[in-house]
């Protein structure tokens, strides 16, 4: 048996694993399992990947070997360093400038592709005429989609980690500019397919509008839907790693593409359904420039609020038959995750009824709270969602918001003129008494003031989250 027929066995066998990956991803109790299948499934293709370049090396199989493992160790000692230090608020931008190395990687493959061999366009006629052409314009595709998905996440990382401004980019007549790039880039497909050899003008010319492309529909694009971006380059970066798998000849490339590029499509309609927001709106950007981080810094105060005391929260809660907590972004930040399982815990041994209720976009990534409880190990039929629970707050004592702000805000159903009006969101203020936990009267991540910290039945507890929780433990 030859070496290229194992390997296409094996990278069958990967295939189906990262299908089954991405089964297993769809449920917590699952997720363990399917990373591991994942991981076995990239170890696979790794093997066989590196096999076949080792057959079909032109160079002695030592150098080809040494080199490969160079980058291999280059690669997994940056990745480790990175996975290891990156905090888990931090994990956006690091996926966004992963996305830009998938990106960089597709605009290089295709350049490869097409030096090596410059004349198999149609323009040189022949019996691989059509083949040919096939092959040119998956090398254009995929140099456009990588340029694009490169500078679009470069974008993405800098305003993520508020190395770039974060409002929208307002140029006048930003759609007619996407637009006349678009244009420009199927002129310029034209001509690379009739310019024979000396295709290389062309190539090189849409390389720079696609990177301009992708930099200004980015940088349109304001604070507050950011995690959308995200999974959109997520979605690209798919369709850039397909687009090489076309150039390459690679099967498993172009498989593995696809279902990126279409998980991170279905992701991204998800997010814009839970936030309300319109996918194309979202992707033309401009929205966000009386929201996002912008507006931070200037919260309207809307009457008085009323202060509690760690003391008077644990007596409340020793009191109550059932309570909800709801976390947010805050407590990611002050890794209350461990804290708050301890609270809960000791509730549920009392015999007190304690959920969580999660919204889809708390935090900064789809997840986010999710992954901090199940590392914190609450039992996961303690965590529902947010169409799950949100008939329940009528019948509940308390509920603890703990650093959760946008997600509880009632003016996303009250106020028509609110930026995050329609946004679905957590009826908190149904309970008979709610707790909100944070720092501040600041404002949360969409930059709007939350009457909800106003009402009667809401009492604030200001501090660090972690410590008020201990606080409350140790009451308890
Ligand atoms: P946010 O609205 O961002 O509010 C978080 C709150 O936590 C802030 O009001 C802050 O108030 C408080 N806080 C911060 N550090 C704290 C600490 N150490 N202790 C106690 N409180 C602390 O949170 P959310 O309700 O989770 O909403 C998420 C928002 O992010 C939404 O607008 C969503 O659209 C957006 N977003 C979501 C994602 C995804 S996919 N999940 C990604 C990016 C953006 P203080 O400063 O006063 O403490």
């Amino acid at each position: 048996m030859s070496v290229e027929s194992v390997v296409q066995a094996v990278y069958l066998v990967a295939a189906v694993l990262f299908v089954l990956s991405l089964a297993g991803l769809s449920k917590q109790e699952t997720a363990r399992r399917g990373v591991l299948l994942g991981m076995t499934g990239m170890g696979l293709a790794l093997v066989a990947t590196i096999a076949l370049a080792l057959d079909r090396s032109e160079r002695p199989v030592g150098v080809t070997a040494a080199l490969i493992l160079f980058v291999l160790l280059v690669g997994a000692a940056v990745g480790t360093w990175r996975a290891r230090t990156v905090e888990m608020t931090q994990m956006p931008e690091l996926i966004a400038l992963l996305h830009s190395f998938v990106g960089a990687a597709a605009v290089l493959v295709g350049f490869g592709s097409y030096l090596t061999d410059p004349g198999s366009g149609g323009s040189t006629g022949g019996a691989d005429g059509a083949g040919g052409t096939v092959h040119l314009v998956e090398v254009f595709l995929g140099v456009l989609i990588g340029a694009v998905t490169f500078t679009g996440s470069v974008v993405a990382f800098g305003k993520l980690s508020a190395r770039l401004r974060s409002s929208p980019l307002l140029l006048p007549g930003r759609n007619w500019l996407n637009l006349a790039a678009l244009v420009a880039c199927g002129a310029l497909l034209w001509w690379f397919l009739t310019a024979g050899e000396s295709g290389l003008v062309p190539l090189l010319l849409m390389t720079l509008v696609a990177l301009a492309l992708g930099w200004h529909l980015v940088a349109a694009i304001g604070g507050g839907d950011m995690p959308v971006v995200v999974s959109m380059l997520n979605s690209y970066s798919g369709w850039a790693a397909a687009a090489a798998g076309f150039m390459l000849g690679n099967d498993l490339l172009i498989i593995t593409g696809a279902l990126v590029g279409s998980s991170g499509a279905i992701l991204s309609y998800l997010m814009c359904r839970a936030m309300n927001r319109s996918f194309v709106s979202v992707i033309l950007g401009g929205y966000g420039t009386g929201t996002g981080v912008v507006a931070q810094g200037a919260p309207a105060e809307q009457g008085t609020y009323r202060e509690t005391t760690a003391l008077e929260v644990a007596d409340r809660l020793t009191a109550a038959r059932s309570v909800i907590v709801v976390p947010g972004y805050g407590m990611a930040v002050a890794k209350a995750q461990y804290p708050v399982a301890d609270l809960v815990a000791r509730l549920t041994a009392r015999g007190t009824t304690v959920r969580f209720g999660i919204h889809p976009v708390a935090g900064r990534l789809p997840g986010h709270m999710n992954v901090l409880l199940a590392e914190a190990k609450v039992p996961y039929d303690q965590v529902l969602g947010m169409d799950e629970i949100n008939d329940d707050f009528g019948d509940t004592d308390v509920v603890l918001v703990i650093g959760a702000n946008d997600t509880v805000n009632p003016a996303a159903q009250d106020d028509p003129a609110s930026p995050i009006a329609g946004m679905p969101v957590l009826e908190v203020w149904e309970a008979r008494e709610v707790v909100v936990f944070k720092r501040s009267m600041a404002t949360g991540y969409a930059g709007v003031q939350n009457p909800l910290f106003f009402r009667e039945n809401t009492a604030m507890l200001f501090g660090d989250a972690k410590d008020q929780v201990e606080l409350i433990v140790q009451a308890l």
